[in-house]
C-alpha cells in the first residue's frame, strides 16, 4: 500500500504506549471478555460523553441492531430508507422481517418522513431510519408518526456519535438508537457498536439477550447470541474517547477547509447540514452535478489517478442488492430522490490526521 494513498477515511488510533498499560492488566487479571471492569467503565463513560441514559456495548453494529429488532419483538414490516449501509436491511431479513423502502428527502438524504404514511400496512410494526453521514433526521415529525399509528422506531445511528439536534443528543429519540464503532467511524474500537435505551428495565434485556439469553449462571430465558465487546475493544474505547474532542474539532476545520474551496464551483453542491446543532463530520458528501461538466463516476476515477481514493457512498442503492432488488417498494419511480443521490454523491476523504495540503490538492483537482 502507497504512503501517497489518500483514502476517504483513515482510522484514529491513540498513542500505542497508552494501550500498553491496560494491555498489561488485561494480562495480569486475565479478565478478557464478559462484562470486565473496562467494558463497564467504558459504558459509564460513554453514558456520560454522549449525554444519554444506557448504553449496552457490543461486538459490532450489526449485531446491535439485529439485537434490538429482537429486544423490541419487531415482526412483519419494517419501514426504512434504501441510501444506507446494507447492514441496516440486512438486520430486517436476519430477523425475518420485510424492509419496505422509502424515498429520502434530497436535502438531508435521510427516509423522507413525508413519505412514511403512505408505506404503512397492517404488517408494518416499525421504523428503522438512518442518520446519514451523521446528519438528523427529522426526529419530532418520525416521533409523531410512530404515536399515531402506534409504531417503534429504531434508529441506525452507526454515523452519529456525538451528533446534537435541537434538544441535546440524537441518540435519546425513538425507541432505541444503535451506534456502530467499526475502524471507519468517528469513535472506534477496532470493531464494536451499541445500543443506547432509555429505562433499565430494557437494558437488562438487551444485556440478556447480547449473552445467550442468560440470565444467571444456569438459566437461559430466550435465544440470545453472542454480542459481548471483549475487554481489548472496551480499552481502546476508553483512549479513543481521551482523545474525542481534538478528533472532532479537527474534522470540523477540514469540513470548512472543504466548504471554502468547493462552496463556489459551478456544479458542485455541499451537503449542508442543518438538521444537527452539533456536527461529527464523519463523511463529506458533496453532489457531482449535471452542469459540472463531467460525471460523479468520471470525477472519481480522476481522483483516483491521483491516488485520492473517495467512495460513492450509498451506490448501489439497498434496494438494487439481488436480495431486495424484487421487492414492490424498490420500484424506480418511488425513490427518484435516493437514485440520484446514488448517482450524484461522491464522499470525500475527511479523518483528523489529513493534511491541510492534501484537502487543498483534492480541492483544486475538483475546481479544475
Ligand atoms: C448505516 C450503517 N449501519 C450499520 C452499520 C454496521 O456497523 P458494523 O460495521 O459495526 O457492523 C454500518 C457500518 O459499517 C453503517 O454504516
Amino acid at each position: 500500500m502507497s504512503t501517497n494513498n489518500i483514502y476517504v477515511t483513515q482510522p484514529s488510533l491513540p498513542p500505542l504506549e497508552e494501550f500498553l498499560p491496560y494491555l498489561e492488566n488485561i494480562w495480569s487479571t486475565k479478565i478478557l471478555t464478559n462484562g470486565g471492569p473496562y467494558h463497564q467503565q467504558l459504558e459509564e463513560e460513554l453514558c456520560k460523553y454522549l449525554g444519554v441514559k444506557h448504553i449496552s456495548l457490543f461486538n459490532n453494529g450489526t449485531i446491535a441492531l439485529i439485537t434490538a429488532l429482537q429486544a423490541l419483538k419487531i415482526s412483519g414490516e419494517v419501514i426504512t430508507t434504501p441510501y444506507s449501509f446494507v447492514a441496516t436491511a440486512n438486520s430486517l431479513l436476519w430477523n425475518n422481517i420485510k424492509p419496505v423502502f422509502i424515498d429520502i428527502d434530497r436535502k438531508s438524504l435521510n427516509l423522507d418522513p413525508n413519505k412514511i404514511e403512505a408505506a404503512i400496512t397492517d404488517r408494518t410494526t416499525a421504523i428503522l431510519p438512518v442518520h446519514c453521514y451523521g446528519t438528523a433526521c427529522d426526529v419530532d415529525q418520525i416521533e409523531k408518526i410512530a404515536q399515531r399509528h402506534k409504531l417503534k422506531v429504531i434508529y441506525d445511528a452507526a454515523h452519529a456519535f456525538g451528533v446534537s439536534c435541537h434538544c441535546g443528543s440524537v441518540l435519546n429519540h425513538g425507541d432505541l438508537s444503535i451506534l456502530s464503532f467499526h475502524a471507519t467511524k468517528v469513535f472506534n474500537t477496532f470493531e464494536g457498536g451499541a445500543i443506547i435505551c432509555k429505562d433499565n428495565a430494557m437494558k437488562n434485556h438487551i444485556d440478556n439477550l447480547k449473552n445467550f439469553g442468560f440470565i444467571n449462571e444456569t438459566t437461559v430465558i430466550e435465544s440470545g447470541i453472542n454480542g459481548k465487546m471483549s475487554e481489548l475493544n472496551a480499552a481502546v474505547g476508553l483512549l479513543q474517547l481521551k482523545h474525542i474532542t481534538t478528533a472532532l474539532k479537527k474534522r470540523q476545520v477540514i469540513a470548512h477547509q472543504y466548504n471554502q474551496g468547493l462552496s463556489k464551483i459551478p456544479g458542485i453542491t455541499i451537503l449542508e447540514n442543518n438538521y444537527s446543532s452539533k456536527a461529527n463530520h464523519s463523511y463529506y458528501p458533496i453532489f457531482v452535478e449535471n452542469n459540472y461538466g463531467i460525471t460523479r463516476d468520471q470525477l472519481y476515477q480522476k481522483l483516483k489517478e491521483q491516488n485520492i481514493f473517495t467512495r460513492r457512498y450509498f451506490y448501489p442503492l439497498i434496494s438494487d442488492f439481488p436480495t431486495y432488488k424484487n421487492l414492490y417498494s424498490t420500484s424506480m419511480h418511488l425513490l427518484h430522490n435516493a437514485n440520484e443521490a446514488a448517482n450524484k454523491i461522491l464522499c470525500l476523504p475527511i479523518y483528523p490526521d489529513l493534511e491541510d495540503s492534501s484537502v487543498n490538492k483534492i480541492i483544486d483537482l475538483i475546481a479544475n
